[in-house]
């Protein structure tokens, strides 16, 4: 989704905007712009294209200096994505400057009056018509700037997070968000504005989170004023420090985000179980779950919400839930959750998983269940997200900071939270023996050693990537708690290579796609040697019989299936209920390196946002 960067201080804005644009090229986007202002003059670019593109186009078309600057990476939603429709957009007097992201839902009849009274539009976009609707409030009404955006903001439906400058007074900005995240940088003598803290990292470790409803008026040499849209009441804002480092969001030396975090995951679940589970002494201890354990033990039913790698991180969740804490579970994708009148009561407990926490649908999913009395559990890897925030309680995937768009770590940090939880519940309520407790206890502990010798594969996946990289479409198998992580896999082919791909639990293969198998459907089989194994086995010979050319993954040492696969890849053992931790890796490995060998942009796919901060 849209990108947001502003600055306003002592230093020439330009780099710091063309960066932080960098830094925000993982939300996804297809177009880009810059506003600068030198103290005389508003210097506009923008570019459908790559932020490479903007820094060529401007090269040519403009002087880079000023100290004030706003840029935007925009993710079309209004409009085809064009030059005229990129951001920057400027009001019909020249003064006002406007970056958005979001939708103004009523943009339309808006539009119509502004028309009425002389306005003139250049793009589509529902975001010329706000900065026209404040710059006609401000005209009418005799209003400052701050007060003219806050006016119009009253007036419009939708979600935004919006930076404004204002010719007129040249040493503000007035920032406001609602519904999509908005950072603000507080340095020394300097502000920066952005939808994420990512830009301004190495400036300032100092930054606000503006809530939904708020609004900044930023001055130079003044303190930042932030209040409520609605009733205009003044807020404190909360400075608080950043966690963030550089390191996290740089690449580290590897040639992509998404291969520097497959690699981060042994070090990410040992920091997403640190301080939670103490093997030794038997303890899982999450302050989210103890705080509301009772919530959990009364629960008729847990349901979870999410979208994508996290909807699959709940399906994997359900099998444990299940199976350990014998908690009936019901998986929702988000969208459908939230728009089919569902039934929920005041003894559900709601778990919401998202990596960005920002997720629309998702976001909307938990104030239903909210308004419908439930206890709402977020599992976020951002933290401080809108999602963490409207969540009753919660627990982070500290994760770090995932840049590359298909989820990676937080797929297998998620389903270290919620294997955690479901343990807490488990010996709660006493659903394992206490023998499989500490089983399941210390095998978690020692995962990430795992999942570092399954990172192992990756030249065995290379090998496999150079056979299958040509293929239209692609199979993947998986049964009981390896049906999601096929699901994943096949969702990780497909988001980064464009090669069709379908996950199936195994044994439905009977029911209609097997009509699909010949010589040329690879089939990715995930066959641990727990679970299903003979099950697996038998359809592993089904696809056999048809020439299909089978890929499977397989515990060490396997020699049943080894005598059936074209290709095996081996992965150390651990205990069902947790293999997908293990299985999944191979598969990621296996999507970045057909990925790469086509070509294909691994980090940032065609059509692809990062936050999906729309529905
Ligand atoms: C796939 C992917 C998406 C996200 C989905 C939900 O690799 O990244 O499917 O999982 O958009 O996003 P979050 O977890 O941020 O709510």
């Amino acid at each position: 989704m849209c990108g947001i960067v502003g600055y306003i201080g002592y230093r020439e804005a330009y780099p710091i905007v063309i960066k932080g644009l960098k830094r925000l090229e993982y939300r996804g986007y297809d177009s880009a712009g810059v506003m600068l202002y030198d103290g005389a003059d508003i210097k506009l670019c923008k570019t459908k294209g790559k932020v490479s593109d903007l820094e060529e186009k401007a090269s040519k078309e403009m002087t880079t200096n000023g100290t004030i600057g706003i840029g935007h990476t925009r993710w079309a939603t209004h409009g085809v994505p064009n030059d005229v429709n990129s951001h920057p957009h400027v009001s019909n007097s020249g003064d006002l400057v406007i970056i958005h992201n979001g939708i103004i839902e009523n943009y339309a009849p808006l539009k119509q009056e502004l028309i009425a009274r002389g306005y003139v539009f250049q793009s589509d976009t529902d975001t010329e018509v706000l900065v026209n609707l404040i710059e006609e409030i401000q005209k009418k009404e005799k209003l400052k700037l701050g007060k003219a955006v806050q006016t119009a903001l009253n007036y419009v439906v939708g979600a935004y997070a919006i930076a404004v400058f204002d010719k007129k007074c040249p040493d503000e900005l007035v920032a406001a968000r609602l519904g999509s995240p908005l950072a603000i940088g507080v340095g020394e003598g300097e502000f920066f504005i952005a939808s994420d803290a990512s830009p301004f990292i190495e400036y300032t470790s100092n930054a606000v989170y503006l809530e939904d409803g708020e609004m900044a008026n930023i001055r130079l040499h003044k303190p930042m004023k932030v209040r409520k849209i609605k009733d205009d009441s003044e807020v404190d804002p909360y400075i608080q420090e950043l966690q963030m480092n550089l390191e996290q969001i740089e690449k580290g030396g590897y040639d992509h985000f998404m291969l520097k975090e497959i690699y981060e995951q042994p070090s990410v679940i040992k920091d997403t179980y640190r301080g939670r589970l103490h093997a030794n002494e038997g303890i899982i201890q999450m302050a989210g779950v103890e705080d509301n354990l009772e919530k959990f033990l009364n629960a008729d039913r847990i349901i979870i919400v999410a979208c994508g790698t996290s909807w699959h991180a709940g399906l994997v969740a359900e099998y444990i839930f299940e199976e350990f804490a014998r908690i009936p579970v019901e998986v929702e994708y988000a969208s459908e959750f939230r728009y089919r009148n569902p039934i929920i009561n005041s003894k559900d407990v709601v778990i919401a998983i998202s990596q960005s926490g920002e997720t629309a649908d998702t976001m909307a999913a938990i104030k239903l269940a909210k308004e419908h009395g439930a206890f709402v559990f977020g599992v976020c890897n951002v933290v401080g997200s809108s999602i963490s925030r409207e969540s009753h309680a919660g627990a982070y995937t500290h994760a770090g900071p995932e840049i590359g768009v298909a989820s990676t770590k937080a797929f297998t940090t998620q389903i270290t939270v919620l294997t955690m939880i479901a343990l807490r519940l488990a010996k709660a309520k006493g659903t394992l023996s206490n023998s499989d407790f500490h089983m399941y206890l210390q095998e978690l502990e020692i995962i990430p050693e795992k999942v570092r010798e399954a990172l192992e594969t990756n030249e065995r996946a290379k090998e496999i990537a150079a056979t299958f990289k040509d293929a239209p479409n692609c199979l993947y198998l998986g049964r009981g708690y390896n049906f999601p992580v096929a699901l994943e896999g096949a969702l990780k082919l497909k988001e980064i290579s464009y090669i069709h791909a379908e996950g199936y639990p195994a044994a439905e293969m009977k029911h209609g796609p097997i009509a699909l198998i010949d010589d040329q459907m690879p089939v990715v089989v995930i066959a641990p040697k727990q679970g299903h194994y003979d099950k697996i086995v038998s359809n592993i010979q089904e696809i056999k019989s048809r020439s299909g050319r089978i890929i499977a993954v397989v515990t060490k040492g396997d020699t049943q299936v080894r005598e059936l696969a074209d290709y095996v890849i081996e992965i150390p053992e651990t205990s069902d209920a947790l293999s997908p931790l293990i299985t999944t890796i191979p598969l990621q490995l296996l999507s970045y390196h057909i990925a790469v060998m086509r070509g294909c942009n691994v980090d940032q796919p065609r059509n692809l946002a990062k936050s999906v901060t729309v529905e």
